[in-house]
């Protein structure tokens, strides 16, 4: 007996991928906080986690995708890829600014990442919190 149907959740569902975002939250925010002491071995090993986790990533698809039209559905994943693709980027341009230890350069990457964080969450997450 079906009670209680939405188009949306009161509370997110648990994911594999929400699993590996939640490591991403965690490694991103120990990043910032190495990055406030200048601490680049913290730097480097969370930078090393994130390009496992962003690679994790790329193996699951959002739980949106099952609220999109199935026409729009293989642009949608393909636009996620691309997503996942630019945190890659930048997180190459990250290791390249540890190897001169660019403390500016590399607080201005990160704050990319946020940014980039922010909008991709607005366009691939399922809106239930
Ligand atoms: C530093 C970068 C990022 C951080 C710290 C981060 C963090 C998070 C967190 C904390 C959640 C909630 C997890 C939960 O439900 O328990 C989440 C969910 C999600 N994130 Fe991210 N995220 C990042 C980048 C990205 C990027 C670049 C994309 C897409 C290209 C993305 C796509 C998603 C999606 C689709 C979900 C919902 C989970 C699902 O559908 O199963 N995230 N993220």
């Amino acid at each position: 007996m079906v009670l209680f149907m939405s188009s949306s959740y009161a509370v997110c569902p648990d994911s594999d991928l929400g699993e590996v975002m939640d490591e991403m939250k965690t490694t991103f925010k120990e990043m910032r906080g190495a990055l406030e002491d200048e601490d680049w071995e913290t730097i480097v090993s969370m930078r090393m986690e994130m390009q496992k986790l962003t690679a994790a990533s790329a193996e699951h698809k959002p739980l949106k995708l099952e609220k999109i039209p199935a026409e729009e559905q293989s642009q949608f994943l393909a636009d996620y890829q691309e997503g996942l693709t630019l945190l890659e980027t930048k997180l190459d341009e990250l290791e390249a600014a540890e190897t001169t230890k660019d403390i500016e350069l590399a607080k201005s990457i990160v704050e990319d990442i946020a940014k980039h964080n922010k909008s991709s969450h607005e366009k691939f997450k399922m809106k239930c919190d």
